[in-house]
């Protein structure tokens, strides 16, 4: 990748949700601030290859297939699913040595498409995220978006390690009047992450879960559970439960998923997925609790972060000298993790 000393090269990015890219089609992303292609052969397995034909660098993406094949629009070189020319119609067809476009490994898992933009021989495909509820619980539960910000994508992560931002940004839909603000998160570091959680007694729960309970009035105990993974890559937990109930059998949760692509310095692929333990079977719900996710999502977070990084004019968030405030533990461990994850991918590159 051309920016890659900005970036953690050697970890799994969501490059695309699996329903972008069809069966027939040229799908072009930029990632970290490469154009990258990314097709399904015709066994339906997704490849990804830098968009850039290695002659005159046109975007192989306006390119035109043939069965697994993707010729260049321009001057008509073809390459396969790994990158490989295979013909040439100039001169007696012979083909350059340089003729080979890079290729990255590439795994659907989860209804989301994960490319590996560093060292290939380290793409393990067992370092994904756990992200199996999406694929394990019925599909009228689960659901997939995909939004554009223009924003980088560490004010995203914060904005998802500080949920106190709900009570003050956000309506009664999603906060939980005043709750959170006071409260001192758990922090914890692991090694594959960082984990931070919130739990409060609420009167009654929040708007969204309080009338999947047994008694929506009533008292319930709720909490937030982020637990992050480099780059940006989010699995929230949200529950609520009444006396004596279990969450993971009796209480109402979601499991929400925000992960975070940088397209550039400051542009982020945002890639949220929701499903959750209650109307499981509900395709009706399903469909108006994401729309009110991603209304909420852009009419409050998006413009709100879209300033802030306006108005920052950096990406640089530790020159700005930024006040700390209780609910930022989260958020300050990720951003010193992530740090020190590209200084050393960087120590072993210079090596
Ligand atoms: S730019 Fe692709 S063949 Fe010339
Ligand atoms: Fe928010």
């Amino acid at each position: 990748m051309s920016e890659q000393a900005k970036y953690l090269v050697n970890c799994w990015y969501v490059a695309a949700l699996a329903s972008e890219v069809d069966a027939g089609g040229l799908f072009q992303r930029r990632i970290l601030g490469t154009s990258v292609l990314i097709y399904r052969l015709q066994s339906g397995q997704p490849v990804a290859l830098q968009d850039r034909c290695p002659h005159r660098f046109a975007p192989l993406s306006r390119g035109i297939r043939h069965g697994d094949e993707v010729t260049c629009q321009y001057h008509g070189l073809r390459f396969d699913g790994g990158g490989r020319c295979v013909h040439s119609p100039h001169g007696d067809g012979s083909i350059p040595r340089a003729a080979q476009v890079r290729s990255f490994p590439l795994v659907e898992r989860d209804g989301f498409l994960w490319i590996w933009p560093g060292n290939p021989a380290l793409a393990d495909p067992a370092l994904i995220m756990d992200g199996a509820v999406l694929s394990r619980n019925p599909p009228a539960s689960v659901a997939h978006t995909y939004m554009h910000n223009a924003v980088n994508y560490e004010l995203l992560a914060d904005n998802i390690m500080d949920l106190t931002h709900i009570d003050h940004l956000h309506g009664p839909l999603i906060n939980t009047r005043g709750k959170l603000s006071p409260l001192i998160p758990k922090v914890s570091e692991e090694s594959d992450g960082i984990r931070i959680r919130w739990d409060w007694q609420a009167d009654p729960a929040m708007l969204l879960l309080a009338t999947h309970l047994a008694e929506p009035e009533s008292p319930a105990r709720q909490f937030f559970e982020v637990k992050w993974h480099a780059p940006a890559n989010m699995r929230l937990n949200v529950g609520a439960m009444q006396a004596g109930e279990d969450y993971h059998s009796d209480g109402v949760v979601l499991y929400d998923f925000h992960i975070m692509t940088p397209e550039t310095d400051t542009t982020t692929h945002y890639f949220f997925a929701s499903t959750r333990n209650y109307r499981m079977d509900d395709g009706g719900y399903n469909a108006a609790k994401m729309q009110g996710m991603i209304e909420a999502f852009t009419t409050e977070d998006k413009p709100l972060i879209e300033a802030q990084q306006q108005e920052m004019q950096s990406t640089d968030l530790w020159a700005l000298q930024p006040v700390l405030l209780s609910s930022d533990a989260g958020a300050v461990r990720v951003r010193r993790r992530l740090r020190a994850l590209i200084e050393a991918e960087q120590q072993v590159c210079a090596a």
